[in-house]
């Protein structure tokens, strides 16, 4: 795992954005896992006006959402759908016939929905970076605490923990879904990259659980620990209750210095 401390979330952002920036740039057609939650909207943000700078096309890209919830269609603003048609598919030149997002509506087949969300994405060549933020109880996705760390895009029913910490964004009379369809661990472990970014304080338990607790069901991000190219952008807060940061930033200037000496290798 490499993790890279930055002193702020904004840093965070800039840093995110260079690398689906790099990928995109190296190779056409590249295939984009998406996030939703607060944390990427700043990344969105960097990517945007990378667009209309003309400096990042979108065009060749396919995207594939980690999760969205049951029960709401997608013009419901609290869908994901509309959260990424808002922060990013409507400000850039995106196809969205090629923007997926793991959807089962009413009458459809959890089961089939999730097979054939797998399918999908193996048909477009797997996902070679995937967007992760990080849920308070360290869930990935939606992947709760006690996910099956070999599970596939299904229904997950949603912890207390997290619908408390996203009835933030729900006014207090809306439907808040208890129920997502999300892509497992394992899918998002068959990313060739996986990119996640944690920034303030209520992040710092589980993003120390991640990178150096046992790895666990009980910390569904943990599963990164078995990730060739997982990588970790953190901001000071989410990093404070790390133990070795000073080797985190220490190895992140060698590791500088070797992409500086031999290039930046990244096996897209
Ligand atoms: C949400 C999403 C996750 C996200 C996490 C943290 O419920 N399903 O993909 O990473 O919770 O969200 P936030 O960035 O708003 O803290």
């Amino acid at each position: 795992m490499q993790v890279i401390i930055f002193d702020n979330p904004q840093q965070v952002a800039e840093n995110a954005a260079q690398w689906v920036e790099k990928l995109i740039n190296k190779k056409s057609g590249a295939v984009l896992g998406l996030a939703t939650g607060s944390t990427p909207i700043s990344l969105y943000k960097q990517l945007v006006a990378k667009h209309q700078a003309d400096e990042l096309s979108f065009a060749n890209t396919t995207s594939f959402n980690l999760d969205e919830y049951l029960g709401i269609d997608e013009n419901n603003a609290q869908s994901y759908r509309h959260f990424m048609n808002e922060n990013l598919f409507d400000h850039v030149d995106i196809d969205k016939s090629k923007t997926f997002v793991p959807t089962c509506n009413q009458g459809e087949n959890p089961r089939e929905q999730g097979l054939a969300y797998e399918e999908k994405i193996k048909q477009a060549g797997g996902i070679d970076l995937q967007i992760l933020g990080i849920g308070a109880n360290g869930h990935i996705g939606f992947n709760e605490p006690t996910s099956s760390l070999a599970s596939r895009t299904r229904i997950k029913t949603l912890t207390q923990q997290t619908l408390n910490d996203n009835s933030r964004l729900f006014a207090a009379d809306e439907f808040q879904p208890t129920l997502a369809m999300t892509m497992g661990i394992a899918t998002i472990l068959d990313a060739r990259y996986v990119l996640l970014m944690a920034t303030g304080e209520n992040k710092a338990s589980a993003v120390k659980s991640m990178i150096t607790g046992p790895l666990s069901a009980v910390c569904p991000a943990s599963a990164l620990q078995l990730h060739e190219n997982a990588i970790v952008l953190l901001d000071k807060a989410a990093a404070s209750e790390l133990e070795d940061q000073e080797y985190y930033l220490w190895a992140n200037e060698q590791n500088l210095k070797i992409n500086q000496e031999f290039g930046l290798y990244h096996n897209y």
